[in-house]
């Protein structure tokens, strides 16, 4: 592993080792105290962040490590100098870069002309820490990832590529339930089913809500991502009946609720939800940092 980009570059066995890295350093992480001792990383966000940024930031200082953040002072990376030069130079001091791009392919870039590893903190397409975190949450509830049944409900992009792709690559059952013209990227799902047949997982699409019946958890995320110039009022009549609330929840017997934050109370979730027993959302947040702290651990060590 030299990068964490998707998490299609992970193996079955990968994945479960990062997870059980996390699971280690979440238990024991005065064992891991000095694991990063001497390194330092730069974080780079072209977008805001409240979790991926703080939970980067304490969690290198809890592995002994040094960060550095830089943000939206040149706006997109690129732009003052090219995304070659600006790995390059980076490369040069930094044992690690961490970033947050609009566009996935500067996070591409960053990794093809970088020299250190490169971590994605979210792009258009991929937020694999984000589902990292998730399935270590899923599995300190459900145990056995390959026996979990997932679904995801609403806007179909990065989260949900990265939900998708670890779903498969773990042989779990994922739904993604979107209404028309908001499925997830079409090559991607094609890469998810074929990761899916070679794990024993299996993926389903569709745009009905009962398809919620029998799942373990319902994860869902905003209705409208950063950059997109999408208006709620364009979009909130298509939405509205995939609103996750109490009664959707009692209707169809789902006992997790999962949300990556931030979340628009009211619209995509109900406070009822966020706020019931069943919601896993800080547990979630909380886990971001161990399961980054593996990744780092992985990759620096
Ligand atoms: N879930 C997540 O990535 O949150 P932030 O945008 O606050 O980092
Ligand atoms: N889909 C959301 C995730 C935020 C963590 C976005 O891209 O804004």
């Amino acid at each position: 592993m030299k990068h964490l980009l998707t998490i299609k570059e992970l193996t079955q066995s990968q994945l479960l080792a990062l997870l059980d890295l996390a699971k280690k350093i979440k238990s024991s992480p005065a064992d891991y105290r000095h694991a990063l001792a001497g390194k330092s990383v730069v974080m780079l966000f072209e977008k805001p962040s409240l979790r991926t940024r703080v939970s980067f930031d304490i969690g290198i200082h809890k592995l002994g490590g040094h960060c550095l953040y830089l943000d939206q002072q040149n706006g997109a990376l690129g732009k003052r100098e090219s995304v070659a030069d600006f790995a390059g130079n980076l490369s040069c001091w930094a044992d690690a870069i961490v970033a947050r791009t609009f566009s996935h392919k500067t996070i591409e870039g960053l990794a093809e002309f970088g020299t250190v590893p490169v971590i994605n903190a979210l792009s258009d397409l991929y937020h694999p820490c984000q589902a990292l975190a998730d399935f270590l949450t899923l599995s300190e509830h459900l145990g056995d990832l390959s026996k979990v049944k997932l679904a995801y409900v609403g806007d179909g992009n990065n989260v949900t590529h990265s939900l998708m792709i670890g779903a498969a690559i773990l042989g779990a059952s994922m739904t993604v339930i979107c209404p028309e013209g908001h499925f997830p990227d079409g090559l991607i799902v094609n890469e998810v089913q074929q990761l899916a047949a070679e794990n024993g997982g299996s993926l389903v699409l569709t745009s009905d809500i009962a398809a919620l019946e029998g799942q373990d958890a319902v994860y869902t995320d905003t209705w409208i991502s950063m950059g997109d110039q999408t208006e709620l009022y364009d979009i909130e009549a298509k939405f509205n009946p995939y609103q996750i609330n109490q009664p959707l929840m009692d209707q169809y017997k789902v006992k997790y609720f999962m949300h990556c934050l931030p979340a628009h109370r009211g619209v995509e979730v109900t406070d009822e939800v966020m706020d019931g027993k069943g919601s896993l959302i800080l547990q979630q947040a909380e886990n971001r940092m161990h399961a980054q702290n593996a990744v780092l651990v992985t990759l620096l060590s």
